[in-house]
């Protein structure tokens, strides 16, 4: 089986599947039809699915010059219907991992995708799981699910955990050509999943096992979300000695070894970063082992939000206003610069607390038409005459087309959060 498998893998005859069509599962799914195979999309959302077979990518960095020859050529189509996975001979599961609200694991999208997988597995078939997810999750969750078929792992079919690393609005780093790393339930599996991505991406790192391969992702993850918790730590601590944060760490980083800068914001935001980490921490718990540097790091960057708030009461005070009844305009609510993505984004948080507060807010965001607040309706507004009719403006995100120094005339009093006007000198900024 494993020796049939190869061969289509290596001759583009395998049907290629991808489970889950959002920012994950639309550009890997691109880049195997890219490498010459058939690509059969799988998603539950009706709306996306049409969108897909129109060849319009809703998906920002893959553009419709790509993603249109594609569909059209039918190297690509996408579906609802979970019987097309009879002939498939690779499925990946990009389904979302999120958290409850008691910051456990939310499993049931892995657990349906599997459970659809399990209703129509064959003989031949590889699986690769890609969500990101807690240790063991492979060989505990899926592995039983899928050999209840009587089918035998690593010799009637395949199973691996393969990270995704896709960084969205990153134009130098993409799906393509970040290093893909796979371990496999068996060394077949292993070698079954590392030679499938080879025939589209440019690196691949086989790992031992499902186990090292899903933590390998939560090992990233948590290194950014610690290292950004003790940045933003240390943000706070500056604010009240009066250090310029930003200045002590673009000098720090000026050391050739041994540091890497990390820079601090309004708090975590995405489907990762905040994430990621607490799937660890869960999962460690049931091992025995409390994840203390994880939970430190998950409040001090939970207390962000908070911080930015208090900056933006001080900044009015000394204009000699109060929160309560002002205008607070907040520039981006993105969670990053120049996406589209507002999933945790830390600007949900500061225009709640704001709002909570008394303030009048509203935002500007050209990647982002409205927003959802509660069941209200924020949409956004035209940047320059909001924050001239603002009494402060907050920079939440980044984004890389706007004109600040437009923004600095414009507005009375601007909390910067990212050191977005780095190089600008005005009275008007506070930094963080
Ligand atoms: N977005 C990122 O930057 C990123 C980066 C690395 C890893 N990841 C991880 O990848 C996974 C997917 O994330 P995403 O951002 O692509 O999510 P997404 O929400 O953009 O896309 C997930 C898709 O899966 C579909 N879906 C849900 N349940 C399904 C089911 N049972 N069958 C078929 N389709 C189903 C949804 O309709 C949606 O279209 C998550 O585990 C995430 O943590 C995301």
């Amino acid at each position: 089986m494993a020796q049939e498998l190869e061969q289509k893998i290596k001759n583009k005859t395998a049907r290629v599947g991808v489970l889950g069509l959002g920012y994950v599962g639309l550009p890997l799914a691109v880049e195997f039809a890219r490498a010459g195979f058939e690509v059969t999309g799988i998603d539950v959302q009706q709306v996306k699915v049409d969108q897909f077979n129109t060849g319009h990518s809703y998906i920002k960095d893959v553009p419709d010059s790509i993603f249109r020859p594609l569909v059209e050529s039918g190297k690509l189509r996408a579906t609802t219907d979970y019987s097309v996975i009879r002939e498939l001979d690779t499925i990946d599961i990009c389904v979302p991992t999120p958290l409850r609200k008691t910051k456990d694991p939310d499993m049931s999208f892995v657990v349906s995708a599997t459970d659809a997988i399990a209703e129509f597995i064959h003989p031949g078939l590889l699986v690769m799981l890609e969500s990101t997810t807690y240790p063991g999750t492979t060989d505990e969750l899926l592995l039983p699910k899928l050999a209840a078929s009587g089918l035998e792992v690593g010799k009637d079919f395949f199973l691996c955990f393969s990270p995704e690393r896709v960084d969205p609005g990153n134009p130098k780093f993409q799906t393509a050509n970040i290093p893909k790393v796979v371990g496999g339930i068996t060394p077949a599996c292993t070698q079954a999943g590392a030679l499938f991505y080879q025939q589209a991406l440019e690196t691949v790192v086989p790992v031992s096992s499902t186990r090292v391969a899903e933590m390998v992702k939560l090992l990233e993850n948590t290194f950014r979300m610690i290292n950004i918790g003790l940045v933003n730590e240390l943000a706070m601590m500056s604010s009240r000695m009066n250090i310029d944060v930003w200045e002590v760490i673009d000098a720090a980083a000026t050391k050739p070894f041994g540091f890497m800068p990390f820079y601090p914001g309004p708090g975590l935001g995405g489907h990762c970063i905040p994430i990621d980490p607490f799937y660890l921490s869960w999962k460690s718990r049931e091992a025995g082992i409390e994840a203390r540097f994880i939970e430190l790091a998950g409040y001090i960057n939970g207390r962000m939000p908070e911080f930015v708030v208090e900056k933006i009461q001080n900044a009015l005070n000394e204009s000699s206003k109060a929160v309560r009844g002002s205008h607070v305009h907040v520039l981006g609510v993105a969670y990053k610069r120049d996406i589209d993505d507002v999933r945790e984004s830390p600007a949900l948080d500061i225009i709640l607390l704001l709002k909570k507060l008394g303030a009048k807010v509203t935002y500007s965001d050209s990647y982002v038409r409205n927003i959802s607040l509660n069941g209200e309706i924020l949409d956004n507004q035209e940047l320059l005459p909001t924050v001239a009719a603002s009494d402060c403006v907050v920079i939440v995100t980044d984004h890389k087309g706007v004109d600040y120094a437009a923004v600095i005339d414009a507005s009375k009093v601007i909390v910067d959060t990212r050191n977005a006007l780095k190089g600008f000198r005005s009275s008007k900024i506070v930094r963080l």
